[in-house]
């Protein structure tokens, strides 16, 4: 098998808290997790669960405390691995009076391209992004979902193999949303790597080959999101309606709530089939049978309620 994008062991980053910094808080514990060159990876957890750390630890803008990482083979420690990556930032901080062409030129010039490549480089990652338009106007008048995709455009102007983005879809509409989305997956069929932490699930279950959740600095689980979440059915949903006038079969009587003029109701598997036939004793009609499963979602709230009864991790000094 092919060295694998990205490789973390055993990665570990504790912060001093407290007046006196006399202990340490653990934001991350132990994190190892590989991602497979071309894989669109989603790192999902709740605000403070170490999301950010980890990204920031693997571009180098904080150390680890213990525990090493590789990007395409090299080490984080090597600066030539830095060239080969984009990054973007949880909440970037741009100069509000450059225009796009301005800030893209500045990084473009950092990565050493000459004055003509960078133009063209510019305006086609500019492009790229859905921002042909607005390539001179000033930062100040973006909206927050045209400066997320500046953001990016500065992420990959540099054609990096690895893309690193913190929380690419925060603070976005469902429009902005959606155009990160398409530029991500554009990325991916260009056989990139993505690494992306957010804490919408429903981003995550619409892009991710994989996902790893984690809580409390500790990874949780990884795997598909389909994989990841128990297939198994946990009930059948009925929707129906009743003739004007008759009244719900006694089973239902209880559990079926009433919305916009028809029912519906929540049954266990096995008892899908005497509930309809129930039903068609009152000659209701039935809309559709659905089979509920528990969502990527219903798999968070799992794992983040079972790390709210753990106290927070703090490790003495000496420890470190
Ligand atoms: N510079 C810092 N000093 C002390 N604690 C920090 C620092 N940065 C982050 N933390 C703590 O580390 C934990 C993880 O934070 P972070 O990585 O930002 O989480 P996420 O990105 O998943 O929301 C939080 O408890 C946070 O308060
Ligand atoms: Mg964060």
């Amino acid at each position: 098998m092919s060295t694998p994008a990205i490789e973390i062991e055993g990665l570990t980053k504790d912060y001093p808290v407290g007046f006196w910094r006399q202990r340490m808080h653990r934001s991350l514990d132990h994190l190892t997790l590989q991602v497979q060159d071309g894989e669109v990876f989603g790192f999902l957890g709740p605000n403070g669960a170490g999301k950010t750390t980890t990204l920031k630890v693997l571009m180098s803008i904080i150390f680890p405390t213990s525990g090493s990482a590789r990007v395409r083979g090299k080490s984080i420690d090597d600066v030539s691995m830095h060239r080969e990556i984009g990054y973007l930032p949880e909440q970037p901080y741009f100069y509000d009076y450059l225009t796009a062409r301005e800030l893209l030129d500045y990084y473009a010039r950092l990565f050493g391209f000459a004055a003509s490549e960078r133009r063209e480089r510019i305006i086609r990652f500019l492009e790229r992004v859905g921002l042909g338009g607005a390539a001179d106007v000033q930062l100040r008048k973006f909206s927050k979902g045209m400066l997320q995709r500046v953001g990016i455009a500065q992420a990959i102007l540099h054609d990096p193999q690895v893309i690193f983005l913190d929380e690419p879809m925060s603070g976005l509409d469902p429009v902005g949303r959606r155009e990160v989305r398409d530029i991500i997956h554009d990325l991916k069929r260009e056989g990139r790597t993505i690494f992306f932490s957010t804490h919408i699930l429903s981003d995550a279950e619409m892009l991710c080959d994989r996902v790893g959740v984690l809580v409390g600095g500790k990874l949780q689980g990884v795997g598909a999101p389909r994989e990841i979440v128990s297939m198994e059915v946990y009930a059948m949903e009925i929707l129906f309606e009743t003739p004007e006038g008759h009244p719900l079969p006694n089973s239902l009587a209880k559990s079926a709530t009433q919305v916009g003029g028809r029912y519906r109701a929540e049954v266990p598997e096995d008892q899908l089939y005497p509930v309809l036939d129930e039903l068609r004793r009152c000659e209701a009609r039935i809309l559709s049978v659905t089979p509920l499963r528990p969502t990527l979602e219903d798999y968070f709230f799992k794992l983040v309620a079972r790390d709210k009864s753990a106290p927070p991790q703090l490790v003495e000094v000496g420890a470190r």
